[in-house]
């Protein structure tokens, strides 16, 4: 007989809540929320000990009812952008009117509250972050928490526009950029992004490096497409001393599913034919994101893996996202959103309110998502686009 247990409870100083079912038995425990597990505690620690090993209780925290914290909040600030990537959007894409996104100052005023409630690292995201107009003020603003509830503030970009706003990201405190590049070659440049230009991106990727950004490449791994620029684009990372993380393509977007089905690539497969060249070895390196990282002995290049469909990766999520329009998604790949844009304009002087419904949002995260490419079928696929929902 399957003996229950309580999950484990790990305290750490500087740390999160960290629990583990011990066992079948321990599930439906483990589902417990932080708001009864800090009710236990002062049952099992003196007051003094809980305050010592767990300071930030003091501050309101987050968490899921699978006890993941949530800890990374992603923002999309437009869902606009000057690439039409074949995965990611249609062609002709109609976006959100002005009126219906959320302005900086609630975008401001939004990120404030996650913060407040412990979210300790912000990516800003889009559609192309780089294209919202007056974005460089919302990356000044908000890089006032830095060091003060914010670990961390960063951004994923096409690149198109990085030439011009690398000097004003590291002043606002930015220090690690996420650049999309699925291939080295031009004429694929153009047809994989439809309206981008390569020399354009590769330029903004060496004025980011100038300036001292960080860059990590992120490459979606295409079949027939950039499976013969595999070993291309690590090399060119490496020499560049970049890291490079592949990306499983995800169904997300009326995008035609048998179009999607032929251009996916598993990563165990890109993994193998890597390990034809590379000896490579598992390293614990965790950025925060989903991102499995190995290193490659024979340079010493980092690559990572995100892969949401050969090896899911939801039992350590500790994110959620925003759209431009107010809408939070607890799971990139279900539907479930909680609106935060009428209740903002509806209490413009109370945060109380916008903080319940964050709570109430979070304590609906489900596990995970349904993705599947199994029996050559598409499954749990979300009609948004990624470019709604934040990459
Ligand atoms: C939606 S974009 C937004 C930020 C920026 N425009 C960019 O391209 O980096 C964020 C990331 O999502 C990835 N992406 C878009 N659609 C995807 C899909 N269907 N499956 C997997 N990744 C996707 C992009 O390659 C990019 O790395
Ligand atoms: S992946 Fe990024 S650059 Fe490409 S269309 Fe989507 S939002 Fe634009």
């Amino acid at each position: 007989m399957v003996k229950a247990q309580w999950p484990r409870i790990v305290m750490r100083r500087h740390d999160n809540l960290d629990a583990e079912a011990g066992d079948r038995g321990g599930r439906k425990r483990c589902q417990l929320s932080l708001h009864h597990a800090s009710h236990l505690l002062p049952i099992i620690a003196s007051k003094r000990q809980y305050a010592y090993n767990w300071p930030m209780l003091e501050k309101p925290r987050l968490a899921d009812p699978f006890l993941r914290p949530i800890t990374y909040l992603r923002v999309s600030v437009t869902d606009r952008c000057d690439f039409r990537c074949t995965y990611c959007m249609s062609e002709n894409m109609e976006f959100l009117p002005k009126r219906d996104l959320l302005s900086l100052e609630e975008l401001d005023r939004i990120c404030t509250l996650f913060i407040r409630l412990g979210v300790r690292k912000l990516r800003i995201t889009g559609g192309e972050p780089l294209v919202r107009r007056g974005i460089m003020e919302f990356f000044t603003r908000i890089s006032r928490h830095l060091g003060d509830g914010l670990d961390e503030l960063t951004l994923t970009t096409n690149g198109s526009q990085l030439a011009r706003f690398a000097g004003h990201l590291w002043e606002a405190g930015v220090r690690r950029v996420n650049v999309s590049l699925d291939t080295l070659d031009d004429e694929k440049f153009s047809e994989i992004t439809r309206w981008g230009r390569l020399k354009q991106v590769l330029n903004g990727i060496e004025t980011a490096r100038d300036t001292g950004l960080r860059i990590k490449i992120n490459t979606v791994a295409l079949k027939g497409f950039n499976e013969n620029e595999l070993f291309l684009l690590t090399d060119w990372c490496a020499d560049h001393d970049m890291d490079i993380t592949f990306i499983e393509v995800m169904p997300m977007g009326n995008i035609e599913s048998q179009q999607r089905l032929g251009s996916y690539w598993p990563l165990s497969d890109l993994r193998r034919r890597l390990a034809t060249r590379f000896t490579l070895t598992d390293i614990p390196l965790r950025t925060g994101g989903p991102a499995r990282y190995v290193r490659a002995e024979e340079n010493g290049q980092r690559i990572g893996f995100i892969t949401p469909l050969t090896h899911n990766f939801c039992e350590s999520c500790n994110r959620v996202r925003l759209t431009c329009a107010g809408e939070l998604f607890m799971c990139l790949g279900q539907d479930d959103k909680a609106e935060f844009r009428d209740l903002m304009r509806s209490y413009p002087n109370d945060d109380d309110p916008i903080i319940e419904a964050i709570r109430d949002a979070i304590r609906r995260k489900p596990r995970g998502h349904d993705f599947d490419y199994s029996r050559r079928r598409v499954a749990g696929r979300v009609p948004r686009h990624m470019s709604h929902t934040g990459g």
